[in-house]
């Protein structure tokens, strides 16, 4: 029966980690997988999650299934981070919100939901997207168009040719956002576009969906909602996908949520039950231990603000690794590497063609996406200088 069965490719991402963990130079550097690591090349647990880690082993009573909802607490707290607690509390019960296996599970129950209300909607995808984005929700039944987003020629966001896209786009259709730290560029719409693009998007009864991946690894936790917020404030459906495994370090744990805005409380709880039911043809309820961990840590006063203190510091330290980053590139190759430093969150995009990429994988040993993505989070003091050096080698 499986005697002629395809064998695929690896990802085009775990694949190039793999390859990087399998790699016996001593002297390698991983930047394909977009996590955080520490100085140390560490992907480290946040300290508010391993207080929140020991009380939870200390109090858990039972491993019984979650609710297929979720955990309260958990959908609670993510909610309020997501929107604020001014919106939510505006808002009431036109939100619902269900508990995921992390943000891809909350992106592939959004795509669920949004086919069963309407399955010949168009969803709009920005060019690029992460390559992940179009199979997720492929394989639910959507169609896609691209809209144009990233310009390698200005590098930066071509605002009005993604507004031009648009305009082919029909009322009803998804437009597919992401909230901050677009990945793979690490380029965002301003406030003032955050602003037009709501407007535009109302006009034309066009539906965001907003995966927010990073909040809180750009400029601040509320500084990267404002964007999201915005469109809040003028459209009235939406779906957002959020994760938790950047922002409070929960990657294996698989703990994320899908938020529905309905136009009203009736719509909302449809949508919150169409996921619900989603699920359970999938995978029956969401795994517990992440989602509980960061239940804890948002509802208490005390592991909150230490976790976003923590947070803080990530943050800083990124766009800290941005400046000496782009300042060493800029003194070793004497080009314009200025916009590594204009971007936000994890990624950038280094300009190379997919042959100098390659080369700086085999030659080098320094592991970046084909499309020449690299996590910035990677770069430390250490290897800082081998990755300048390299990349001005192949260039
Ligand atoms: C990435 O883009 O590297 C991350 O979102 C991890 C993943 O699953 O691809």
């Amino acid at each position: 029966m499986f005697d002629s069965l395809a064998l695929l490719p690896p990802d085009s991402i775990l694949g190039l980690a793999a390859a990087c963990r399998a790699d016996s130079n001593p002297d390698k550097v991983d930047l394909t997988l977009g996590v955080y690591m520490d100085e140390t090349g560490l992907c480290p647990v946040f300290e508010a999650v391993q207080q929140a880690q020991r009380d939870l082993v200390q109090e858990e009573m039972t491993k019984v299934y979650m609710p297929p909802q979720g955990d309260a607490a958990y959908l609670e707290g993510v909610q309020t981070l997501v929107l604020g607690e001014e919106r939510r509390a505006l808002l009431g019960d036109r939100l619902t919100a269900v508990q995921t296996p992390g943000g891809c599970g909350a992106v592939r129950l959004g795509a669920e939901v949004i086919f069963a209300a309407a399955p010949t909607a168009t969803v709009w995808v920005s060019d690029p997207t992460w390559p992940v984005h179009i199979p997720l929700m492929g394989s639910v039944g959507l169609q896609f168009k691209s809209y144009r987003y990233y310009s390698a020629a200005i590098r930066g966001l071509d605002f009005t040719a993604m507004l031009e896209d648009l305009e082919a786009a029909s009322p009803g259709d998804i437009v597919l956002l992401h909230g901050c730290c677009h990945n793979p560029s690490g380029v965002d719409p301003n406030a003032e576009q955050w602003q037009a693009l709501a407007t535009f998007m109302a006009e034309r009864a066009l539906v965001p969906m907003v995966d927010f991946a990073y909040q809180g690894m750009g400029a601040g936790l509320s500084e990267d909602a404002a964007g999201l917020r915005c469109l809040i404030d003028h459209i009235p459906e939406m779906i957002i996908a959020v994760s938790s495994s950047k922002n409070i370090g929960l990657y294996r744990e698989r703990a994320g949520a899908v938020i529905f805005l309905g136009g009203d409380a009736r719509a909302a709880e449809a949508m919150a039950s169409q996921a619900v039911s989603a699920a359970r043809r999938v995978y029956s309820m969401p795994p517990a231990h992440g989602a509980l961990l960061a239940g804890r840590v948002l509802s208490s006063p005390d592991l909150r603000s230490q976790w976003a203190a923590e947070l803080a510091q990530i943050c800083q330290r990124i766009n800290g690794l941005r400046r000496d980053f782009c300042d060493a590139l800029i003194a070793e190759t004497d080009r314009d590497f200025a916009f590594i430093s204009e971007e936000h969150g994890m990624f950038s995009f280094l300009g190379l063609s997919v042959e100098q990429a390659q080369r700086l994988r085999n030659d080098k040993s320094v592991y970046v996406l084909d499309s020449s993505r690299i996590n910035i989070a990677g770069l430390n003091a250490g290897n800082m200088d081998r990755v300048v050096n390299a990349v001005s080698a192949v260039l």
